[in-house]
């Protein structure tokens, strides 16, 4: 098949795939589509790493590196040099030490990052997603022989587009409404990510199936790429029904066989439906859609919880203590099973089998091809 997008990057499928999971970029990557490593779990000097990884596995064929640059952070954390675990309040300290007890979750003093990243990268997940800590990651990922720059939860910097213009890198930039399109398309992004609420990660009030045509609309001839609640075939024929030119997909890689999801959320996933996310501020400071679990019950509902903070702190706050809950979880401990959470989209319901990344891929392409086929019969009819 061919759009703008497949002609631009020469490949065979146009699907992209968001991971923070090197192994599957690499796989989507391999199989005819476009894997894209999130670089956010990673310090500047392991995104080196993993991204010579995956230029050793790819051989040439087309990838992309994802940074988030948060329009607006906290105010005190902005500042820089600030340290940021001094800025985390007593009150949500003692908040997440209150839950540790209530839920039984293992002794003080651990740090870590759930999922991808090492232990050391933890006390600086904050500070990546500060516009200084996402420049080094920039600088990073053009070192490499990459085919796309994208960026969320705001427009892409001015010393980003131009960088990315000088290597002849192409610009994506993730939105949520029609208008933050607009905006993105003047501060030079090369191609729209129009992402619908159902998507999991960071998302807004808008569903795919309202905001994708809208986009389209606005930004034309910018190719769109659709994201949010795709994560078959039949989901892909009717985003390019919408006018998207390609779709980008994030949950559906959680419950491959390469995926960094820990173990025991990956259960969690296969046996949720579409109505077990919520969209909370408790992973991350801002609106981000994730499993329903006791995390989020309670910092969203408990009389007690002080309010999530805002981006970084919250997420740097959430993100030590999931990994002492993760670890607490695979042990076996019951209250640490009841906290577990991740990032994840409504599509989650459809993920039900653990399966290798190119099956994935497989298996949409043919999809897509029956749900075309469907089409032409009822056409032609
Ligand atoms: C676990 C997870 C982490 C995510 N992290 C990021 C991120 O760091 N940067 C980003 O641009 N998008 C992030 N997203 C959003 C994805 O890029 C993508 O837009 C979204 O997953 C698409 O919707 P879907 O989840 O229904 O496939 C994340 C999504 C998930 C599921």
């Amino acid at each position: 098949m061919r759009t703008r997008l497949t002609e631009r990057f020469g490949v065979e499928f146009p699907l992209f795939a968001f991971s923070h999971c090197r192994d599957v970029v690499a796989a989507v990557t391999n199989a005819g589509g476009f894997g894209v490593l999130g670089a956010v779990a990673y310090s500047a000097e392991r995104l080196d790493e993993e991204l010579t990884w995956i230029d050793a596995q790819v051989g040439g064929r087309p990838y992309g590196v994802d940074v988030l640059v948060p329009g607006k952070i906290d105010a005190a954390a902005a500042v820089p040099g600030a340290r940021l675990p001094d800025l985390i309040p007593e009150a949500h300290r003692d908040f997440v030490d209150h839950l540790f007890r209530k839920y039984g979750v293992g002794g003080p003093g651990e740090t870590g990052v759930v999922g991808a990243g090492s232990p050391e990268d933890a006390g600086d997940v904050g500070r990546r997603v500060t516009h200084e800590g996402a420049t080094r990651l920039i600088d990073v990922a053009l070192k490499h022989p990459i085919d796309l720059i994208a960026s969320a939860l705001g427009p892409p910097p001015p010393e980003m587009v131009e960088r990315a213009r000088a290597a002849g890198v192409p610009v994506a930039a993730l939105v949520g409404t029609v208008e933050h399109a607009a905006r993105q398309v003047a501060a030079g992004a090369d191609i729209i990510v129009a992402q619908g609420t159902e998507a999991g990660g960071h998302t807004g009030e808008v569903s795919t199936m309202v905001l994708v045509p809208q986009v389209v609309d606005a930004v034309a001839p910018v190719p769109v790429l659709a994201a949010g609640g795709i994560a078959d075939g039949r989901q892909v024929a009717a985003a390019l029904a919408l006018g998207a030119e390609g779709v980008w997909c994030g949950s559906v890689w959680l419950t491959t066989d390469e995926a960094e999801t820990p173990p025991a959320v990956k259960r969690k996933m296969l046996a949720a439906t579409s109505r077990d996310t919520v969209r909370s501020r408790s992973r991350t400071g801002k609106p981000a859609r994730q499993l329903r679990s006791a995390w989020t019950e309670e910092w969203d509902g408990a009389p007690e919880s002080p309010g999530p903070l805002g981006m970084p702190l919250q997420l740097l706050l959430a993100e030590e203590a999931m990994a002492r809950v993760g670890r607490a979880a695979e042990a076996g401990a019951p209250g640490a099973r009841e906290l577990a959470n991740y990032f994840v989209g409504q599509v989650v319901g459809q993920m039900n089998q653990v399966k290798p990344a190119r099956q994935v891929v497989y298996e949409m392409i043919e999809e897509y091809a029956d749900a075309v086929e469907r089409l032409r019969a009822i056409t032609d009819s």
